[in-house]
């Protein structure tokens, strides 16, 4: 439009000034002109926890919060969820186009070839106790694969950063399943390169005794499901905590052990094994409304996890999906009895004006845990199952990121609010 500008008067000085309106964004660089005088370092936009700041531009996802769209490379993630693959969904995401035949069939053989670890790794593993979350053992042995492969500082070499980013797709599944087999005192299971990705996985982690025992297809198709609705969520916290990392032009493993860290957070990704832990407290669907009271309570510190999201202002439609999924899933399992309490959590939250007014909504994580419990994972293991397909995003972001000529090392301003300069007090003065 032409008059795509925002003018703006500095009532301070009286100065009038003609801001650039791009994208629906003001470069916040354009503040720093305004100053009262020449001594004047000018003004800052203040924005804690970015509410209202894109640190970015992107092309990889995109998302409508307010009408609950989801859409990878601009295909709807419902139609993925219904017609597509993880590792095709993978392709698509890392090169903005579905692959031919050749193309999907070239990609998972590398992905394939790429699925064992050193068997130094082991000894990581071994070292944490038996009890060691998950997702401890996750982040720190993937900033530990950063060590096997030097070459991997090379971030902007594209043969090398795309080997990388092939690598950690590749060997998430097994440092999960290493880390899940761990804690259960079990021998560790060797990839199978004659297994698809989520085939492979679920075998890694669940076969005990029997060497040819397979998962029932029904949960894999489950599973790979729930990865392609996991595998990007444009600048969510544990991604832009990735591309923050990488800004360094550290290798996209260290990058991505700060990605899952960010991810260990109950806001973040860790809501799914809460969601589970709040619906065992709630334990019986007629507590359902007193728990609810006490979300409401302000003074009481309950959230309802599984609810509520920064930019989805409308249902979740990853939500949808797993809700959906739930039904296939316990068709092989047997019912969770706990989505009894789940559903009937939503029923009287989404009538609940306190739920309303805010716009709280289930997002990913409130179903997602009911089918990991029914397919017999711990609790404290939904997230891993969550950073396994996330590391296609984080990977691809971080790509994005390190390939944008407008980005550099992220170095936010503060405002300070400490004590003005003061002179040293010797200890017997103070
Ligand atoms: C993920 O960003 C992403 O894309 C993340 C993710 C991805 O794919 O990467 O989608 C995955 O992390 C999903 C979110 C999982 N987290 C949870 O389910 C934890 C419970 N949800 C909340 O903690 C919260 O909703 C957040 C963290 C998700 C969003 O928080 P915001 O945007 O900072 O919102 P807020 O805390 O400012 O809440 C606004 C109001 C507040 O009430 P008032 O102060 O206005 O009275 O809503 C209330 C909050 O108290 N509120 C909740 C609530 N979530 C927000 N009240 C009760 N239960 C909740 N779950």
């Amino acid at each position: 439009m032409a008059n795509d500008t925002l003018s703006v008067t500095d009532n301070r000085t009286g100065k009038k000034f003609e801001l650039k309106i791009e994208n629906g964004c003001v470069r916040a660089m354009e503040f720093r002109q305004m100053k009262v005088d020449a001594e004047d370092f000018g003004l800052m936009t203040y924005d804690p926890a970015f509410l209202n700041t894109a640190n970015c531009k992107s092309a990889i996802t995109f998302i409508d919060g307010d009408k609950g769209i989801l859409e990878y490379r601009g295909y709807p993630i419902d139609q993925l969820a219904d017609k597509s693959t993880h590792l095709e969904t993978a392709y698509l995401l890392m090169n903005g186009e579905l692959p031919n035949k050749t193309q999907l069939d070239e990609f998972t053989n590398k992905i394939t070839l790429h699925t064992y670890v050193h068997e130094n790794i082991k000894q990581f593993m071994d070292g944490f106790r038996y009890d060691a979350h998950p997702m401890s053992m996750l982040a720190s042995t993937v900033a530990a694969l950063s060590s096997f492969y030097p070459e991997a500082r090379q971030v902007r070499n594209k043969e090398v950063r795309r080997h990388q980013m092939m690598r950690l797709i590749a060997k998430m599944p097994t440092l999960a399943a290493f880390s899940y087999r761990h804690s259960q005192g079990l021998p560790y299971i060797y990839p199978n390169n004659d297994l698809s990705y989520t085939e492979n996985f679920l075998t890694m982690v669940k076969s005990i005794g029997k060497p040819n025992w397979r998962p029932h297809p029904a949960l894999v198709r489950a599973l790979d499901v729930l990865f392609i609705l996991h595998a990007d969520h444009e600048q969510n916290c544990s991604t832009t905590s990735v591309r923050v990392v990488g800004s360094s032009e550290v290798d996209p493993y260290s990058a991505c052990a700060g990605g899952i860290t960010a991810l260990y957070g109950p806001l973040h990704g860790g809501a799914n094994e809460a969601v589970l832990r709040m619906l065992r407290e709630i334990g019986d669907k007629k507590n359902v409304p007193e728990f609810i009271a006490k979300v409401k309570d302000k003074d009481g510190d309950k959230k309802l996890m599984g609810f509520g999201h920064r930019v989805y202002k409308n249902y979740d439609p990853r939500a949808k999906v797993i809700k959906k999924a739930c039904d296939e899933v316990f068709e092989v399992t047997g019912k969770n009895p706990l989505i009894d309490i789940a559903v009937e959590l939503e029923r009287i939250a989404l009538q609940d004006d306190y739920f309303v007014q805010r716009k709280l909504y289930p997002n990913v994580d409130f179903y997602s845990g009911l089918i990991y419990e029914a397919m017999g994972f711990p609790m404290e293991f939904f997230t891993c199952l969550f950073a396994i397909p996330r590391t296609v995003g984080w990977v691809t972001q971080f790509e994005e990121m390190i390939t944008d000529n407008e980005q550099k090392i992220a170095r936010p301003r503060q405002i300070f609010t400490g004590s003005k300069k003061r002179d040293y007090v010797a200890m017997d003065k103070r």
